[in-house]
């Protein structure tokens, strides 16, 4: 029976750059998962009958909430709801199986690569049919909408037994579990040279895959030792756990230390990669080499014709304003567009519809393309799996090559977390004022070429975002950015993304803290860190 329970709106029902994610116990209130789940319902027009793909990340609360939202979406009419055995489904996949089965949109339970467990995060993200996130229209919608919410719609139901594959009714919708990794696996056999990577194993190349105990562990499992062949053992922290094991599932040299302090002794295998919570994420090392998110993309674009499923070329290359220009300097290269849009996946999502954008990537360890409209930890990494089966060279040889024919732009980002909200304002306020005075000074050897808050034109769709960051840009391509973190659930996290060019001719071989030091204070005492703050250092430099 469908019943209708009275609710109030919550004060703090805003999603940010992916979703609305807060700890978990502010989703444990009673009524809280389901007012905001209604509250997307009510967002939406013209769903009756229609399906809707639902997982998560596995974090703890994941099959908790998986069972609310059955009984919301059944009560609401939908008519197919589509779940990954388990509750399982990472971002990626769950962007590829909407876009399969012509789904009508999609929830995804995850707060990405913040940690989980009762005290920890947890997110709820609608996804549309196109397989990205919604875009602001419809956040703003939904946001609006949980202001004036007085009641949601519920099947009182039995709960589904999400650990049997099979199809099951609630009210009137069916309820069907699916394998997480099939649909996904066949649709990144379209995309690379498996026989080629299966090769490049066959003949003794080791690699490292760190699964975080997050949700890439079955995806990892079942494709690079099952059908890849890298022997077994390949894929570490396997098993997804409720709480990720106590870390912070994040992919980045600070969180996944073990494989990068691995990569850089001596017994490290040929290749390391590692993917965040709910997957979307990736880091690459080679032997005694971290390859930035940045030049991962940069490396990915340049070689795009050794993958199957690129091999027609590149329509154009996204990144992110932070993430630094490698990329650009490749798309140059190829004669394609490159674009500069603000932070978010969602951004690319017009690009990659109208075919403006092949690949898409952020300096936060995300890379993407076409194939579906999230980014994605295990098809960059099966990527590189199939440049170095062609090209039979290291990651350090393949990246020097890169860096001699293109340059290298240094590029490191200071995270200063868990900040005064005010204060973080404040900060940022100034900047903008700033940013007026700026261009023509002159600071040590680098000259301003301009200062901006950044603001987006969309060519697609018209719309227009401001404020996305501020800039500082020197003659020569370097760059300092700010901007404060939309993901984020304690108080203001500030990030800060510096950045140099320096031309094949120059120095391609340095420590890049050291190769960024003098913009790294500059950075500081622009934005008077300390000061402001009380920061003396960042929390987090990656
Ligand atoms: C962060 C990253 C951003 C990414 C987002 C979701 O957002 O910086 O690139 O799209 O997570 O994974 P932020 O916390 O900076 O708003
Ligand atoms: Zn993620």
């Amino acid at each position: 029976m469908i019943r209708t329970i009275a609710t109030k709106p919550f004060p703090d029902q805003k999603p940010g750059t992916s979703g609305l994610r807060k700890k978990v116990p502010v989703f444990q209130q009673p009524g809280y998962l389901e007012t905001y789940i209604q509250a997307i319902f009510d967002s939406l027009e013209d769903f009756a009958g229609k399906t809707l793909v639902l997982g998560g990340d596995g974090r703890f609360f994941n099959r908790e909430a998986i069972q609310i939202v059955v009984k919301i979406a059944a009560a609401n009419g939908f008519g197919r709801i589509v779940i990954g055995k388990g509750g399982i489904l990472s971002t990626p996949a769950a962007s590829a199986l909407i876009r399969h089965l012509g789904a009508f949109g999609g929830i995804i339970l995850s707060a990405s690569h913040n940690p989980g467990g009762p005290e920890g995060d947890f997110g709820v993200k609608y996804n549309i049919g196109a397989g990205g996130p919604a875009p602001e229209k419809i956040t703003d919608a939904i946001f609006a909408r949980t202001e004036e919410i007085d009641a949601y719609e519920i099947s009182d139901a039995a709960d589904v037994d999400i650990d049997r594959l099979g199809a099951v009714k609630v009210e009137q919708t069916t309820v069907e579990i699916v394998d997480p990794v099939t649909q996904y696996l066949g649709l990144m056999k379209t995309l690379f040279d498996f026989d080629a990577i299966q090769a490049l194993f066959a003949s003794g190349f080791r690699i490292r895959f760190d699964g975080m105990h997050a949700v890439t562990g079955p995806y990892a499992h079942a494709i690079f030792e099952g059908e890849l062949g890298a022997g077994a053992g390949s894929v570490v922290n396997g098993a997804p756990l409720p709480d990720f094991g106590g870390h912070h599932p994040d992919p980045n040299p600070i969180y996944a230390k073990d494989l990068y302090d691995l990569m850089m002794s001596a017994g490290a295998p040929d290749f390391g990669a590692a993917s965040d919570g709910d997957g979307d994420r990736n880091m690459i090392v080679g032997r005694n080499i971290y390859v930035t998110p940045s030049d991962s993309l940069a490396i990915l674009a340049a070689n795009a014709r050794l993958a199957p499923g690129y091999a027609k070329g590149l329509a154009g290359v996204a990144r992110s304003m932070p993430t630094s220009a490698a990329a650009d300097r490749v798309a140059a290269h190829l004669g394609i567009r490159a674009y500069e849009t603000p932070t978010g996946w969602k951004f690319f999502g017009n690009l990659l519809d109208a075919g403006l954008a092949t690949f898409c990537g952020e300096e936060s360890f995300g890379t993407g393309s076409n194939h579906i409209r999230e980014k994605d930890g295990i098809w960059a990494v099966l990527y590189w799996l199939n440049i170095l089966a062609h090209r039979r060279m290291s990651v350090i040889d393949l990246v020097r090559e890169h860096w001699a024919t293109y340059g290298r732009n240094y590029y490191t980002r200071h995270d200063y977390d868990e900040i005064d909200l005010n204060a973080a304002e404040g900060l940022m306020d100034n900047l903008r004022a700033l940013t007026v005075t700026l261009a023509g000074k002159t600071f040590g050897a680098d000259k301003v070429e301009a200062a901006d808050d950044f603001a987006y034109h969309d060519p697609v769709d018209g719309s227009h975002s401001d404020h996305q960051g501020i800039r500082v840009m020197f003659e020569g391509g370097s760059r300092i950015v700010y901007r404060l973190s939309g993901t984020g659930t304690v108080g203001a996290t500030l990030r800060v993304y510096i950045e140099r060019y320096v031309p094949p001719s120059g120095n391609l071989d340095q420590d890049t803290q050291a190769a960024l030091g003098d913009l790294i204070a500059l950075s500081r005492e622009l934005a008077a860190i300390e000061a402001r703050t009380g920061r003396r250092a960042p929390s987090v430099i990656t």
